[in-house]
C-alpha cells in the first residue's frame, strides 16, 4: 500500500481547503491510501529544540517519514503560505542533515475565495519544495480560485469539471510517486 501524507495549510473547521483535501483524497486508485497530517500542534519552531525536541515534533517526523509522498493544500495568507504551513515545513526540516521531506515527491494545490486562486502560496511552497528537495508535480499547476462556488452544502465538489480536471492531476502525481518508488 502507498501511503500519501496530505498536509493541509488551514487549521479552520470549515477550512474549503480542508474540504477540497477530503474531495481529493478520494482520487487516489486501489493501492493507495491518505492520511491527514497533524500541524496545528507544532510548537513554534526554535533550533534549540534540535538537542531535545518536543512530543509533537517527534510525532510529526516520523508520521511524514511513514508517508510515500506529501499532497499539500493551502490557502493564500498575505500573499504567501499561512506562518503555520511554514513552521511545519521547517519543523520537518531539521534537526540538519535530518530532514523527513528529503526526495519525497509532492503535489501542490492553492486555493482561494478571490478570483487569484492562491498563486502566491502557491509559488513561495514551490520554492521552499524545491530547496527541501522533493520533486514536485509541474503540470498541471492547481489553482483553484472561487471555492466557496465550486463546494456544496455537503463539502462535495459540484461540477464533474472540477473532478475530472483533480483526477488528472491525482493521476499525473501518482506517475511521479510510482517513479520514485521504482
Ligand atoms: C486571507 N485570504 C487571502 N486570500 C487570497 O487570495 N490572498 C491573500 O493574500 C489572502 N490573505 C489572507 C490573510 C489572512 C490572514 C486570512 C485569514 C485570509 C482569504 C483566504 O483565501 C480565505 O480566508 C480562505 O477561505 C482561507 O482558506 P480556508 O481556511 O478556507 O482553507
Amino acid at each position: 500500500m502507498t501511503k500519501v501524507g496530505i498536509v493541509v495549510g488551514s487549521l479552520r473547521k470549515e477550512s474549503y481547503s480542508k474540504k477540497i483535501a477530503h474531495n481529493v483524497a478520494s482520487l487516489f486508485p486501489e493501492g493507495y491510501e491518505t492520511e491527514f497530517i497533524e500541524i496545528g500542534n507544532l510548537p513554534l519552531y526554535n533550533e534549540e529544540y534540535d538537542a531535545d525536541s518536543p512530543a509533537e515534533y517527534t510525532t510529526f517526523r516520523n508520521t511524514v517519514k511513514g508517508a510515500d509522498a506529501i499532497l499539500f493544500v493551502t490557502p493564500e495568507y498575505n500573499r504567501s503560505v499561512p506562518g503555520v504551513l511554514k513552521n511545519a515545513l521547517d519543523v520537518g526540516s531539521r534537526p540538519y542533515g535530518e530532514s523527513v521531506w528529503d526526495g519525497k515527491p509532492a503535489a501542490i494545490i492553492s486555493q482561494s475565495i478571490s478570483n487569484l486562486s492562491g498563486f502566491g502560496a502557491n509559488h513561495h511552497l514551490r520554492q521552499s519544495l524545491t530547496f527541501l528537495n522533493m520533486p514536485v508535480v509541474q503540470q498541471p499547476e492547481v489553482y483553484l480560485a472561487n471555492s466557496q462556488d465550486l463546494l456544496d452544502d455537503n463539502g462535495k465538489f459540484k461540477s464533474d469539471d472540477t473532478v475530472q480536471f483533480l483526477q488528472g492531476f491525482v493521476d499525473t502525481f501518482v506517475g511521479l510517486i510510482n517513479k520514485y518508488q521504482g
